[in-house]
């Protein structure tokens, strides 16, 4: 796993924006797997900037989201795939009819899982893996406890998760308790993970996925087995960080050709 501590959000954002940038340009018809929530942001920003500024093209890109809630509505502003389109792919030249998401308006969720997981067999491998972390080291939604080779299915949030996410909803009580979550073992037969996080909020969760036993416990720490894994971070979210120096000096010292 290769961990790169930058200075600011705005830095981590360029580098995960380098990354996905690569892929798009140098695939076929490319499958990118896209994360929500607030840490992919200043990446897609910084896309959606290079697309409007330096004619970066997504054409032909086709994107897979991590994870949905269930129950919303899919033009319900919070619903992933309306967030995916407003910051991301709408301002870009990705056909809509190529931007896929777990269906959580389904009438029954367990199938819309299974029929998701069926999609991504079908249509990857995913050529880069976005994904934040949870506070509690869930990335998707796959949280503490889930198996390390879980597949897409249905889970229950955390109590914590839906606090976290309460931020955008109108009340807590909004915040809905089953979400569809690709699975630690669809997460990982992604070509390349890449998991970003800033702020001293994650700094634990970071810690424990990069640093700590691999767990089911922390479910982050499923990177550890993965051949091809970076992690950005901030320097607050990389405070505790025992290896940090170590990770510093091996940024400092990269080939010129070696890349993330
Ligand atoms: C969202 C997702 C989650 C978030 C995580 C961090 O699609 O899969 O794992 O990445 O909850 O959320 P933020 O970035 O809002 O702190």
């Amino acid at each position: 796993m290769e961990v790169v501590i930058l200075p600011t959000p705005e830095d981590c954002g360029r580098v995960v924006a380098d990354i996905l940038a690569a892929a798009v340009t140098g695939g076929d018809r490319p499958v990118l797997g896209l994360a929500t929530g607030s840490s992919p942001l200043l990446a897609y920003r910084e896309l959606v900037r290079r697309h409007r500024d330096e004619g970066l093209s997504f054409a032909g890109v086709r994107t897979f989201n991590l994870d949905e809630y269930v129950g919303l509505p899919p033009d319900h502003p919070e619903s992933y795939r309306s967030v995916i389109r407003r910051e991301l792919t709408s301002q870009l030249d990705i056909d809509d009819a190529d931007v896929h998401g777990p269906d959580g308006a389904h009438p029954d969720p367990l199938v819309a899982a299974r029929e998701y997981e069926q999609r991504l067999r079908d249509d990857g491998p995913v050529a880069v893996q976005l994904l934040g972390i949870g506070a509690n080291g869930h990335i998707g939604f796959n949280e503490p406890g889930s198996s390390l080779t879980s597949v897409t299915r249905v889970k229950t949030l955390t109590e914590q998760t839906r606090r976290d996410n309460a931020r955008f909803f109108d009340r807590p009580d909004d915040v809905p308790r089953h979400v569809i979550t690709q699975g630690l073992g669809t997460i990982a037969r992604a070509e390349h993970l890449v998991l970003t996080a800033s702020g001293p909020g994650k700094a634990a969760a970071v810690a424990a996925g990069v640093e700590g036993p691999l767990t089911a416990s922390c479910p982050a720490s499923a990177l550890q087995l993965h051949p091809h894994a970076t992690v950005v971070v901030d320097e607050a979210a990389a405070a505790r960080l025992e290896r940090a120096d170590y990770y510093r000096y091996t940024l400092a010292h990269k080939l010129p050709h070696q890349p993330f």
